[in-house]
């Protein structure tokens, strides 16, 4: 038997972005030991990627007339249905539209600097698919003071960190999850977390596509944990598509551009100089009539945004990236397939005061001057809306004493996120996964540890090293990555689907016998072949709920199947693992109750 560090608590946290840190505090406060565990450093987490704001309903934003607008957690609830394209789960979105202000206050009260109102409250900018100006933010950085506020706090009622260490794999005795089995990043020493309850709090996985937002922390390891431990993933074909990544230069292309640089006015225009938001074949049914039909009508947005209708450009997301993609296939794209996004007319002083991070980065990374010049973008992976099923009221997953919160949790956003909704997210579901993981560490004990459980996972993580020869982890990734990003994007059809889910499998073949050189310590390559194994099952599972929902709704476009059909609106895909298969199965949404539905008739 290899040798292991052992940490006991009583709450074990997967995760150190905004929802593990949220979980942190609550599970702190209900007076419980926790450890949290990051694969990178502390306060290093895909958070920072929401780069223009906390999405909740303060309606703090005054228009010309000196009326604020009528902004209420109804609205916030019937836009986050209209954006999901009602495939969310009507409870977890009651809890979060109801909780949202309450969060972002008690941020404040941690000592988050947010921007102000000429009336020194927070200061809300709009955003795609929100009726009102409800993204309370900090410049363009967000996520950042997010993420520094919920760590100053966390660090303050105490927790114990783990840096730089990847889990691969969660402990279980009989049903219940009991802890969680790593190895460090730098030694490559093996590492066991024993506990009465477990936050996963691990992110998304956009990292098996060429253009991600993510970092390369995203590959997923979360996910896969906790699918082979026996957790139901929901409707994961729903990848969403962030409008504007940077497209050029090439090493950069995928890199966030805030949707506020759109929110602050922003526009697009393709090759011509035609602004093609305005067609209105882009505006999808559910918003006809809700958005400017011409320049003049978005101009007069800008100066007084309760009495006009918003441009287009602030369709949801996925309604904009379509129609980006669309634009680049017609041949009215740039010549680094891309669309421009303009914000010049806003003037250098405001651009740089409410955008100083878009200006930086263009000017440090693309030689671009964003108050002289337009920006290249094009659509890039930034967020996934499936993951693990995880119910609304304190986060339980379908596994005993597992928990789950934030991006890799699923339930809240349906088939299409609204920006600034995943800060709101994390710390609503956050704070409830902590509490829900506290409650269920009150009444239990340790569980045991199954040593062979460990040398199982021991065996696996040394396999490639032990090889004479065989594949390299690095070039399994990259044709996993150009295949996915081929025939597994925006636009998807049955044969690109069949021709990337074999390429899938065969590519799961090879990753077998992958082979690394050196040992355990300080090798990347080591820890890349874990990854990748990770990433080609979370690809194959994507792909195969993406051959299954036969109709168009939110991310999931199915150029076979154009319409958004009535009857898979009411249904959610279910993966599970079964033995080296992956099992899918449809379950009903459940109803959206009598109340809710009367709120949505009312304000959509
Ligand atoms: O565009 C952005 O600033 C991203 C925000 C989000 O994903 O919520």
């Amino acid at each position: 038997m290899d040798s292991y560090e052992t940490f006991e608590y009583d709450v074990l946290v997967i995760g150190a972005g905004g929802a593990g840190l949220r979980a942190v505090i609550a599970a702190r406060e209900a007076g419980c030991s926790v450890g949290v565990v990051c694969k990178s450093l502390l306060g290093k987490a895909h958070t920072v990627m929401a780069e223009g704001g906390v999405a909740a309903a303060l309606g703090n934003m005054k228009s010309p007339d000196g009326m604020n607008e009528p902004d209420s957690w109804k609205v916030h609830l019937t836009d986050t249905f209209k954006g999901g394209a009602f495939l969310n789960n009507p409870r977890t979105v009651e809890i979060f539209a109801k909780e949202a202000p309450e969060r972002v206050l008690e941020l404040e009260q941690y000592g988050a600097v947010f921007d102000r109102t000429p009336e020194g409250l927070i200061a809300e900018r709009p955003f795609g698919g929100h009726k009102y100006r409800r993204l309370n933010h900090v410049g363009d950085r967000t996520g950042l003071e997010l993420i520094r506020t919920v760590q100053d706090k966390a660090v303050g009622v105490g927790m114990s960190v783990h840096m730089e260490i990847t889990l691969t794999r969660l402990l279980k005795d009989g049903d219940r999850v009991v802890g969680a089995f790593g190895y460090r990043r730098d030694t490559g020493k093996f590492v066991v977390f024993r506990a009465k309850s477990i936050v996963l709090a691990t992110g998304g996985w956009g990292r098996m596509y060429q253009f991600t937002s993510n970092s390369w922390e995203g590959t997923g390891d979360g996910l896969q944990m906790a699918y082979e431990a026996g957790a139901e993933l929901l409707d994961m074909e729903m990848i969403q598509f962030h409008p504007t990544g940077m497209a050029w230069p090439p090493g950069m292309r995928g890199i966030l551009v805030t949707e506020g640089v759109r929110g602050e006015g922003g526009i697009l225009k393709n090759n011509k100089g035609e602004r093609f938001m305005f067609n209105p074949d882009y505006t999808p049914p559910l918003y006809k009539g809700q958005f400017a039909e011409t320049a003049e009508e978005g101009e007069r947005w800008l100066e007084d945004k309760k009495n006009n209708r918003r441009p287009p450009e602030l369709l949801p997301r996925d309604v904009v990236a379509r129609a980006i993609y669309k634009e680049v296939e017609a041949g009215r794209g740039t010549e680094h397939k891309a669309v421009y996004l303009d914000v010049t007319h806003r003037g250098a002083e405001y651009i740089k005061r409410k955008l100083p991070s878009m200006y930086e980065q263009f000017h440090a990374l693309g030689a671009v001057d964003i108050t002289k010049e337009a920006m290249e973008v094009y659509p890039t992976v930034h967020y996934t809306m499936g993951g693990v099923w995880a119910e609304p009221e304190g986060c339980a997953t379908s596994v005993p004493g597992l928990f789950a919160a934030g991006e890799v949790a699923a339930g809240l956003h349906g088939a299409n996120r609204l920006g600034g909704n995943s800060l709101s997210d994390i710390l609503v579901f956050g704070k409830r996964a902590g509490e829900g993981a506290a409650e269920f560490a009150r009444t239990a004990k340790l569980g045991a540890i199954d040593p062979a459980q460990i040398q199982a996972e021991i065996s696996v993580l040394m396999h490639p090293l032990e090889l004479q020869e065989g594949e390299s982890p690095y070039k399994i990734h990259q044709e996993l990555q150009e295949n996915m990003q081929r025939d597994c994007m925006i636009a998807r059809n049955e044969q690109g689907l069949n021709s990337v889910l074999a390429k899938i499998l065969e590519l799961q073949t090879r990753a077998a016998k992958i082979k690394v050189n050196g040992d355990t310590a300080f090798n990347p390559g080591w820890h890349a072949a874990r990854d990748v194994r990770f990433m080609l099952r979370t690809s194959e599972i994507i792909v195969r709920c993406a051959l299954e929902r036969k109709e168009s709704r939110g991310a999931q476009w199915r150029l076979d199947y154009p319409a958004l059909d009535p009857v898979w609106g009411k249904k959610n895909l279910i993966a599970t693992q079964d033995g080296d298969k992956v099992k899918i199965t449809e379950r009903p949404l459940p109803d959206m109750p009598a109340e809710l539905k009367a709120i949505v008739e009312e304000y959509k």
